[in-house]
């Protein structure tokens, strides 16, 4: 898979996407991220990527030039399957978005900032809106970062053992079930018994209890 972001602010997304299961799925060549400053693909001698909105409200709008030609340049090179645009008005990301976007081979992930871009773009080039929640961030990047790892982790291969990609919780519409690690027993908090047991029959079951109680429970909505 290939994910090329547009941003004007390269360097929020450089931590997040080179540690942990995404450096390593890069690393193993599972994904090639690419991080492209929009500030480069302006015409503009002081390299401006917004300007006034027409009609006078308030705030600045990212003009359609530079980001026409980055994404122009891109789909010569390629085919994308989504021209995917961050943004608070996009379609919720949950996990199902998520799965049908890790089959993807090429994206272009674009993140908005100011009061957003012109909307010629959304009608000509975006594929896709996207909003990582009913809240307002400064800028896309973030929205990108979140949007990147919840793809990349769902490729075969990202995460050392793929069961625990599958055992997420909201992959069966359940919250995940509890879990425990050495020692049994700290301050007298004890491991549930069935865990310890060794009977795999019994802690499946304990296990999709749990998912059903707590589910019910926390994000009944879910259910
Ligand atoms: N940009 C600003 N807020 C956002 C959100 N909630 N989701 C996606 N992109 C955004």
């Amino acid at each position: 898979m290939r994910i090329d972001i547009i941003t004007v602010l390269p360097e929020i997304l450089e931590s997040p996407l080179n540690h942990s299961i995404l450096k390593r799925a890069q690393d193993k060549a599972l994904v090639t991220i690419h991080i492209h400053n929009l500030r480069d693909y302006t015409t503009d001698k002081h390299k401006r990527v917004d300007d006034y909105a027409f009609g006078g409200s308030a705030g600045m709008v990212m003009q359609c030039e530079p980001i026409d030609r980055i994404i122009t340049h891109l789909q010569s090179q390629r085919t994308y399957d989504d021209v995917i645009y961050t943004s608070p008005d996009g379609a919720r990301l949950a996990q199902p978005l998520a799965n049908q976007l890790s089959l993807s081979e090429n994206l272009i992930i674009l993140c908005g900032h100011y009061k957003g871009i012109d909307y010629r773009i959304r009608e000509h080039l975006i594929t896709r809106e996207i909003s990582i929640g009913d809240y307002v961030l400064t800028g896309g990047e973030l929205a990108a970062a979140v949007l990147t790892d919840a793809i990349v982790r769902l490729i075969p291969g990202a995460i050392g053992d793929e069961q625990s990609a599958l055992s997420d919780s909201f992959q069966d519409n359940l919250l995940a079930p509890p879990v425990y690690t050495r020692p049994a027993d700290y301050k007298g908090w004890k491991v549930p018994d069935v865990l310890l047991s060794g009977h795999e029959r019994n802690i499946r079951e304990w296990e999709l209890d749990q998912a059903l109680e707590r589910t019910k429970r926390l994000r009944p909505d879910l259910l």
